[in-house]
C-alpha cells in the first residue's frame, strides 16, 4: 500500500516514519506530490485532521494519514493547543513559540501540560469510516527550556518519569512514550486488519 503523511513539518514527519517503518506500506509526504500548507480552519484537533487528509488524499487518489496535534497547558486553559504551531504569531517559529509559553506561565505554580495528537487515516477520498486514534502525553511546563533534540515545545515539556525534557530525550525513547507513538500503535493495530 502507498500512504501519503499530511505534513510538511520535519519532526513529525521524522516521528511517524519510523513508528510505521514496520509495516509492508511506501510512504510519502505531500511535498512529494507539490502540496502546499493547508489552511487549519476548522476549531477541533479532529476536525484539522480530517480536513488535512480529505484534502492530501483528495489531491493524490492514495491513502492518507493526517496528524493534528499540539500542547495543552491546564493553567491557561488547554492553550496553545490548536494554535500551537503559530502560538507567537505567523510565521510559525518554535522559538518564539516558547518564549510566549514561558512568558505566559510565569510566576504560575500549577505547571501540568500534555501533549496531544489526533491521527486520522482515509483509505480513499470517499472513506466513509475514517481510523481515528488519539493520544495523550503528560508532562509539566518547565521555566527554562532545556536540550536540543526533538522540536516544536519538546525543550520545555518536562517528563516526570524520567526526569528531563522531551528535548533531552534520544529519539527512540520519545518515539516509544510520546502521544505520536500512542496514537501511532493504536492505528497501527486497526491498519493490520486492512493490511491483511
Ligand atoms: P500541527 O502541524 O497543526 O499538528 O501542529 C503541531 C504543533 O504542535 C507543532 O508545530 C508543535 O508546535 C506542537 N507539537 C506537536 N507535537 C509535538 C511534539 O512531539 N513535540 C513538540 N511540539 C509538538
Amino acid at each position: 500500500m502507498k500512504l501519503v503523511i499530511a505534513s510538511h513539518n520535519i519532526g513529525k514527519i521524522a516521528e511517524i516514519k519510523a513508528l510505521l517503518a514496520d509495516l509492508p506500506i511506501t510512504l510519502y509526504t505531500q511535498a512529494d506530490f507539490g502540496i502546499g500548507d493547508i489552511p487549519e480552519t476548522a476549531s477541533t484537533f479532529v476536525e484539522n485532521a480530517l480536513l488535512k487528509a480529505h484534502y492530501v488524499c483528495e489531491q493524490t487518489g492514495l491513502a492518507t494519514l493526517a496528524d493534528d496535534s499540539g500542547l495543552e497547558i491546564e493553567a491557561l486553559h488547554g492553550a496553545p493547543g490548536i494554535y500551537s504551531a503559530r502560538y507567537a504569531g505567523e510565521p510559525a517559529n518554535f522559538v518564539n513559540n516558547i518564549a510566549k509559553v514561558l512568558t505566559d506561565m510565569h510566576g504560575i505554580t500549577d505547571r501540568r501540560a500534555n501533549f496531544k495528537t489526533v491521527c486520522v487515516f482515509l483509505k480513499h477520498p470517499k472513506d466513509p469510516s475514517p481510523l481515528i486514534c488519539e493520544g495523550i502525553w503528560r508532562g509539566e511546563i518547565l521555566s527554562v527550556a532545556s536540550g536540543s533534540a526533538g522540536f516544536g515545545y519538546d525543550p520545555i515539556f518536562y517528563v516526570p518519569e524520567l526526569a528531563c525534557s522531551a528535548a533531552e530525550l534520544s529519539f527512540e525513547t520519545k518515539n516509544s512514550l510520546s502521544h505520536r507513538a500512542l496514537a501511532l500503535a493504536h492505528l497501527k493495530q486497526q491498519l493490520q486488519k486492512i493490511l491483511t
